[in-house]
This record gives structure tokens, C-alpha cells and sequence, in this order.
């Protein structure tokens, strides 16, 4: 059997570093957590929301699923961005994608993999009821197919914001006066850096002021 011993061997060398540049910080975190961030991002190991922000333990409150989908009969997110909310009160919640997604990637192939095609359909219907135009153009041979799937990372994001900021959470805590942002944002695993997309709303008059049916993402320029 393997003990990954390691780990805790990593786990204990870090406290302890930790510790040794403040020494209160356990006692204190122990007591309360009060992070100002909801970071609603993918599951890929290789986007952690504490390291790419440099965020310490208690300052980010995190939400993971494969291609950061924020889905309005998801018991699972609407718990977190409620407690979230409601309770630990965060002024800024972030829906975080990235490129090379493969959640993503799956649904531009057409690839089956089984149960996660069923959690990657809102992805599906931005392919199919938005991209016309860039699939005409990749059809043609216009657009890469690297370009497509960097698009369609964005595209999902901007989406996905706009399912967090149309919750009942997000609009009911804008009613009573709550402070709170939604924000999209991309992050590049080629260079590590996290780019903002420009579609932060942070009232219900702004959000209502996107159209009715107009696609959010045509307001984006994408
Ligand atoms: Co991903």
C-alpha cells in the first residue's frame, strides 16, 4: 500500500513555515474565516485559485466543477455562492476559465466521454446557438482550430457569469443593498497569467440593462 507520506512530509514542512513567519496565523483562521472572494473556477489541477492570486488560506472561499459551469439545478454551486453570499458576505465573486479547457475541448470534437457530456450541454448550446459565424469561418479554414477553442474558453466564461449574476442569491443580495461584483476571467496556462474579460456587473440596474435575449456575449466583443 502506498502511504504518500510525502505529502504529509510537504504538509508539515509547510505549517511549520508557515508558523514560523506568524506564529498567530492558525490560532486566528481557526476562529473565523472571512475571505472576500468567491472563486468559481474549473477543476483542472492545474488552475488553483490560492497560488495563481497569491491568495493565503482564508481569503478565497472556492468552487470547482469541470469547465466552471455555473448551473441554476446545481445543489452543489448554488449552496456555495449562498453561503457564500449570505453568510460569509464576500464582496467579489469571480467566474474563472481558461484556455486549453478540456471540458471545453470535448465539446468543440464532438468527443463522447459519457456522464460529464450531459454537464458540458451549456457549453454544447453556446457552440451551437452562438458560433455560427466563427464555426462558418473554421469550416472555411479561416479560423484555427486553436482560435475556435480559445474563443469558445471565453465564451463559456462570459456565459457561465452571466448564469452567477442572474441567480436569485446574486440579484436578492443586490436588492437589499449588498456590496457584490461578478466578474469573468481567463487564465493562461501557457504564460500564468490571468486576463479579465470585461463583463464585471455589479448592480441589479446593470444587469438588468443588458438586453433581454440578446446574447451577453455579443456586448463582449468576442
Ligand atoms: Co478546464
Amino acid at each position: 500500500m502506498t502511504s504518500l507520506k510525502y505529502l504529509f512530509d510537504n504538509n508539515a514542512r509547510w505549517a511549520e513555515g508557515i508558523r514560523a513567519q506568524d506564529p498567530e496565523f492558525f490560532d486566528r483562521l481557526a476562529h473565523q474565516q472571512s475571505p472576500e472572494f468567491l472563486w468559481i473556477g474549473c477543476s483542472d489541477s492545474r488552475v488553483p485559485a490560492n497560488e495563481i492570486t497569491g491568495l493565503m488560506p482564508g481569503e478565497v472561499f472556492v468552487h470547482r466543477n469541470v469547465a466552471n459551469i455555473v448551473n441554476h439545478a446545481d445543489m452543489n454551486c448554488l449552496s456555495v455562492m449562498q453561503y457564500a453570499v449570505d453568510v460569509l458576505r464576500v464582496k467579489h465573486i469571480m467566474v474563472v476559465g481558461h484556455y486549453g479547457c478540456g471540458g471545453v475541448g470535448a465539446v468543440l470534437e464532438q468527443r463522447r466521454a459519457g456522464m460529464v457530456d450531459n454537464w458540458l450541454h451549456p457549453v454544447r448550446q453556446i457552440m451551437e446557438h452562438q458560433f455560427a459565424e466563427y464555426r462558418s469561418l473554421h469550416a472555411r479554414g479561416v479560423m484555427s482550430t486553436q482560435a475556435l477553442w480559445d474563443r469558445l474558453c471565453e465564451a463559456n466564461v462570459v456565459q457561465q457569469t452571466r448564469a452567477a449574476f442572474e441567480t436569485a442569491i446574486v440579484r436578492d443580495a443586490w436588492a437589499r443593498g449588498q456590496e457584490l461584483s461578478v466578474h469573468g476571467w481567463i487564465y493562461s496556462l501557457s504564460d500564468g497569467r490571468l486576463r479579465d474579460l470585461g463583463v464585471t456587473v455589479g448592480s441589479l440596474a446593470e444587469a438588468d440593462a443588458i438586453a433581454e435575449g440578446e446574447p451577453f456575449l455579443a456586448q463582449t466583443g468576442l
